[in-house]
């Protein structure tokens, strides 16, 4: 460790890390264009500078390593006056459209020209124009007079994608970004550009022009696109005579899952999410009351008791695994897990993207359910009713032509109506609350806070009325026994970071 005195205050630090990096970990506003904490310095930028004691000129703070004893200033009036002139710079071919620019309100150059610029524009000359609307492939629109020319885009697209569609074009103020000829910008992860691009060059065309960044209300959740889980921002928003609804959907940082991305699939999955709420009760195919399929399923269970097998889709929470146990308990029903469906051999890579689409299949380890082909056609053998919990795959089950009532509880309309007696929707993933063991076994939590204006129930309340209790949340439900079965860890702590779980 080293000690440092940043603008009179003295820091402890990482001796002979990236200076920056220890800045803006102790809360230090530093800003930058180039550097970013993936794909590392640049240096073209030269926003980040400093003053150091004893150095002649002013320093960039992403190329300089700290050392014990370094006396650093980020607010005198000399380098407030440096930043400003390399705003100006920056600033001289832009076109300041930001009243039409999607980037306003999470624009970097907007908010340093807030914090440091605030001069009066000198130019007298014509701005140098380039290309405004450029589709360059993979949902992405450029436009090339906005471009700080940081080099984040190239850079991702040659040290993490490693595909090097994206390069910087001729010199000087004819500098600019551009794919190359017949070659789009073409990969899974291609729209974490739009999230690296600290101004509006790069924008995605699934979200711009669609809602003003200052009317989104966001929450933290995990994406259950795949196994891994990554870590999400939602951004919903309602409008007036409207329900709420998700916008989108971006990266949370995460070092122990996902770092500072997420792949295309997860990021536009969010559109299911939105569709998915127009579901509706069904009682053989035909759009019937909540409420009613509800009443009747409930009597159905009743009726059937000991005959009852639950099937459950490896993407549920915890909390619901756990209640849907006590489901099994209560009708002295059969429990499993298997399932084929949530898996897809060309959907994984060596990145991100798994194989095993299900979100929580961790969680049958953990909770003991069985998944074993062999059970499950073992306990099809005498039933009588079977629920399927988040899935609608009852062909899944060997000789299902023979079980007598087939029930579907799912977010989305079963693709075969006609196989089910009832259908009964439950909230979404991003609508309902619920914690997740990723494949690489760390638990998350994800919150929700999406008003759902429509009668349909999270899952746990929907079984919580079956059983007649009261335990409908998550935090009930930690009480009363996840928190033993995850080795005595607080809810709180989970919502906070991802834990990895060693007993699976
Ligand atoms: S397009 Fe954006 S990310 Fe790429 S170089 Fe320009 S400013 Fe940087
Ligand atoms: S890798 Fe999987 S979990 Fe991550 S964003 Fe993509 S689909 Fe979602
Ligand atoms: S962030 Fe340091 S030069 Fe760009």
């Amino acid at each position: 460790m080293a000690t440092i005195t940043v603008d009179d205050r003295e820091i402890k630090v990482n001796d002979g890390a990236l200076l920056i990096e220890e800045l803006l970990a102790h809360g230090v506003k530093i800003p930058h264009f180039c550097y970013h904490p993936t794909l590392g310095k640049d240096g073209n930028c030269r926003m980040c500078m400093v003053e150091i004691e004893g150095k002649k000129r002013p320093q960039i703070a992403c190329d300089t390593p700290v050392s014990d004893g370094m006396i650093i200033r980020t607010k005198s009036n000399g380098i407030q006056k440096v930043k400003r002139q390399i705003l100006e710079m920056q600033l001289v071919n832009h076109p300041v459209d930001c009243p039409v620019c999607d980037q306003a309100g999470e624009c970097s150059l907007q908010n340093y020209y807030m914090d440091v610029g605030l001069y009066e524009s000198r130019l007298n000359t014509p701005k140098t124009h380039a290309r405004k609307h450029v589709d360059i492939g993979s949902n992405v629109v450029l436009d090339q007079e906005r471009c700080v020319l940081c080099t984040r885009c190239v850079r991702f697209t040659k040290e993490i994608t490693k595909t090097k569609e994206l390069g910087v074009l001729n010199r000087t103020d004819k500098s600019v970004i551009s794919i190359f000829p017949g070659r789009p910008l073409f990969n899974p992860y291609a729209m974490n550009v739009v999230d690296l691009c600290p101004v509006g060059a790069l924008t995605s065309k699934d979200f711009r022009f669609h809602k003003r960044v200052w009317f989104l209300k966001s929450y933290e959740a995990t994406c259950n696109g795949c196994s891994k889980g990554c870590s999400l921002h939602v951004d919903h928003h309602k409008d007036k005579y409207k329900s709420d609804s998700i916008f989108r959907y971006r990266p949370r940082f995460n070092d122990n899952v996902n770092g500072y991305f997420i792949c295309d699939t997860g990021r536009l999955s969010y559109k299911k999410e939105n569709d998915n709420r127009d579901s509706f009760a069904q009682i053989k195919g035909k759009q019937s009351k909540y409420k009613d399929v509800k009443d009747r399923l409930c009597s159905l269970l009743k009726k059937y008791h000991g005959e009852i097998l639950l099937l459950l889709s490896p993407s549920l929470s915890l909390e619901e695994m756990l209640k849907i146990k006590k489901l099994a308990s209560v009708y002295d029903a059969k429990i499993s897990g298997y399932d084929t469906c949530e898996y897809d051999s060309n959907f994984g890579d060596d990145y991100l993207k798994c194989n095993d689409l299900s979100s929580n299949r961790r969680g049958f380890n953990l909770l003991q359910i069985d998944e074993k082909i062999e059970s499950l056609n073992k306990f099809s053998k005498n039933i009588k009713l079977a629920v399927l919990f988040g899935r609608d795959d009852i062909e899944t089950i060997e000789n299902y032509e023979n079980i007598e009532t087939k029930i579907s509880i799912n977010a989305s309309m079963p693709k075969k109506p006609k196989l089910y007696d009832l259908y009964l929707p439950m909230m979404t993933h991003t609508s309902k609350e619920g914690s997740f063991i990723n494949i690489d076994g760390f638990l998350q939590f994800s919150n929700s806070h999406v008003e759902y204006t429509l009668e349909t129930q999270a899952l746990l309340e929907i079984i919580s009325d079956f059983l007649n209790d009261d335990i409908s949340t998550c935090e009930e439900i930690w009480k009363v026994k996840l928190k033993k079965i995850v080795n005595n860890i607080e809810l709180e702590t989970v919502k906070k970071k991802s834990i990895k779980m060693s007993n699976l």
